[in-house]
């Protein structure tokens, strides 16, 4: 499975790069606003720098809601890098921008995807990835994972090339669940990737070791 960073904070991006366990980044505007940028010429050059550090994909949202816009506006993100995947809306106009971006040669993450049909007219629209959002479901008493379970069994009797992305995770488990399913990708928030590298039992044998260790050097 290939690890995402969901976030748009430089540090974080560094750090979890340096583990050498990074394979793309996704941000959207929220995480974006969370940064402080202020303005779409601040905005894509906050794009430009993540691609600088991270030769991999990286997504960045497109706002726009009509089918011309979203076409404009996903080739002017295009132009940024050849690593940027522009995010486009679960919406209708959404899905014509994705064919005609897909003809285009232009990288799309569909985003917003709450359900295996939206997730297969996704594909069929020739989305590069599609991002289920399992913690937003989980919220609303669904079962999120439940959902990238159908997505992955609908994709499975097909030959598209889209990549499932399990995003708006929350915890370590929905990694564990994204892995044993067999999901393409999880976009992870850094605080959800140092989780996965923690155990009790890990930090009290290091402690022991290092007390014995004392023994031996005396
Ligand atoms: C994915 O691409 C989104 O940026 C993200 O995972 C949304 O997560 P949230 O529901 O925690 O905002």
């Amino acid at each position: 499975m290939k690890f995402f960073i969901d976030t748009a904070n430089l540090d974080e991006i560094k750090e979890a790069h340096s583990l050498g366990i990074l394979d793309g980044v996704t941000t959207n505007p929220s995480l974006i606003a969370r940064e402080g940028i202020a303005g779409r010429k601040a905005f894509e050059k906050h794009i430009k720098t993540i691609c600088e550090l991270v030769a991999a994909p990286v997504s960045a949202e497109a706002v726009s809601m009509t089918f011309d816009d979203m076409v404009a506006e996903a080739r002017t993100l295009s132009q940024i890098d050849a690593n940027v995947v522009v995010k486009i809306p679960m919406t209708l106009d959404g899905l014509k921008a994705v064919r005609q971006l897909s003809e285009e040669g232009i990288n799309t993450n569909v985003t917003l995807v709450f359900s295996p049909l939206q997730a297969l007219l996704a594909a069929k629209a020739g989305a590069t990835y599609i991002s289920p959002f399992v913690g937003r479901l989980d919220d609303i008493s669904q079962d999120g994972m439940k959902v990238v379970e159908e997505i992955i069994d609908v994709f499975a009797n097909y030959l598209f090339e889209t990549e499932i992305i399990v995003a708006s995770i929350r915890n370590p488990l929905h990694v564990l669940t994204a892995a044993e399913l067999g999901a393409d990708i999880a976009t992870i928030p850094f605080k959800v990737i140092e989780q996965l590298a923690q155990h009790p039992l890990t930090d009290v044998g290091i402690d022991k070791f290092l007390k014995d260790w004392q023994k031996v050097e005396k």
